[in-house]
């Protein structure tokens, strides 16, 4: 038996996202300026959009032992998790920025994907995800689930 799973994503241009997700994808742009990125370089900003309308921000934060840094979407779905506990995450946007300051595509990670999974999981609603992608088009993903089918459970 052959079986198949889509990916169904919108590709949008930023100036045609609705002006919520438009303030979420700014905020992430922002946050790349945070990145503690010596090792590659590469910067790269989070925000979450909580139920409640705050927004929490993130960005990679490197380290000398390499595998004890943390990429932004964590740094910016676990900030939400330890400041505001239970609300859920309506979308999360993701952006990179080059060394020499231009913004670049950044599509989250596996482990990333796993861990927005399993808020996703948590919640009753959707988890739009927003992915820079390139000169200003950004990837528009209705559900993280989407982002990672067949995710870890037990
Ligand atoms: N990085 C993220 O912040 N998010 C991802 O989804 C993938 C990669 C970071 C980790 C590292 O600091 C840098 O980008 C280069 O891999």
């Amino acid at each position: 038996m052959r079986l198949e799973k889509t990916i169904e994503y919108q590709e949008l241009l930023l100036e045609e996202l609705p002006a919520d997700d438009r303030r979420l994808m700014a905020a992430a742009i922002d946050a790349t300026r945070t990145a503690y990125a010596p090792y590659s370089h590469f910067q790269v900003g989070a925000a979450v959009l909580l139920g409640d309308g705050t927004i929490v921000c993130g960005s990679n934060q490197e380290n000398i032992a390499y595998p004890s840094g943390l990429c932004a979407e964590r740094t910016a779905r676990f900030a939400a998790g330890a400041q505001h506990g239970r609300q859920p995450v309506v979308a999360q946007a993701i952006v990179g920025r080059t060394p020499d300051g231009h913004l670049a595509a950044a599509l989250p990670c596996g482990a990333c994907r796993q861990v927005m999974v399993e808020q996703r999981r948590r919640q009753s609603i959707a988890m739009r995800v927003l992915c820079y992608f390139s000169d200003d088009k950004i990837l528009l993903f209705d559900d993280v689930e989407s982002l990672l089918p067949f995710a870890f459970s037990m």
